[in-house]
């Protein structure tokens, strides 16, 4: 999902309110620098119980989902658009597994591992998937029109 330019892949990051308040906005935005990463639109947001629900939507029936949204809505959060090529599943990687814990034995050099706590307190999103990183940042962003991947949403003024 290519916002601005030709070629370069679009990827939701979000800084989640752990992340924010326990100060690890500058160690994770250096990763994102090193990495290659541009950051081509940001801001602060505090959500409520209704923009998170809908964010997460998909996870909505699942039993994490309320403290989810707990957590989501607890603070302010940082929200990205990261942009280069294969800008999806590098920062995917870059975070590493959802379960913060976890991710201390398996991938120790995760941003996850780093600033996450547990499988809910994990500090960071990512887009999984084209298709989420296009709602996503959609959710959060005004797009640019005539910019959408394939031509296809010429007629969604966002
Ligand atoms: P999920 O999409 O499975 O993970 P990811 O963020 O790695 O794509 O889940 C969304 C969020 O829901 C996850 O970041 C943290 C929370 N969550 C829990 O609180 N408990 C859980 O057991 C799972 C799987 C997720
Ligand atoms: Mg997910």
């Amino acid at each position: 999902f290519c916002v601005w330019g030709i070629g370069r892949e679009a990827t939701l990051a979000i800084i989640k309110p752990d992340g924010l308040l326990g100060n690890y906005t500058e160690t994770i935005k250096a990763t994102i620098a090193h990495s290659g990463f541009k950051i081509s639109r940001e801001k602060v947001v505090q959500l409520d119980e209704e923009g998170a629900a809908s964010f997460y939507a998909e996870h909505s029936t699942k039993k994490f989902f309320h403290g989810l949204i707990k957590y989501m809505t607890s603070g302010p959060v940082l929200v990205m658009v990261l942009e280069k090529e294969n800008a999806i599943s590098h920062w995917r990687s870059l975070i590493g597994p959802t379960d913060g814990r976890k991710a201390k034995i398996t991938h120790p050099d995760s941003i996850r591992a780093i600033c996450g706590t547990d499988v809910e307190k994990n500090c960071v999103h990512g887009s999984d998937s084209p298709q989420s990183s296009e709602r996503e940042i959609s959710f959060f962003f005004d797009i640019p029109s005539g910019s959408q991947r394939g031509g296809d949403d010429e007629h969604d003024e966002l």
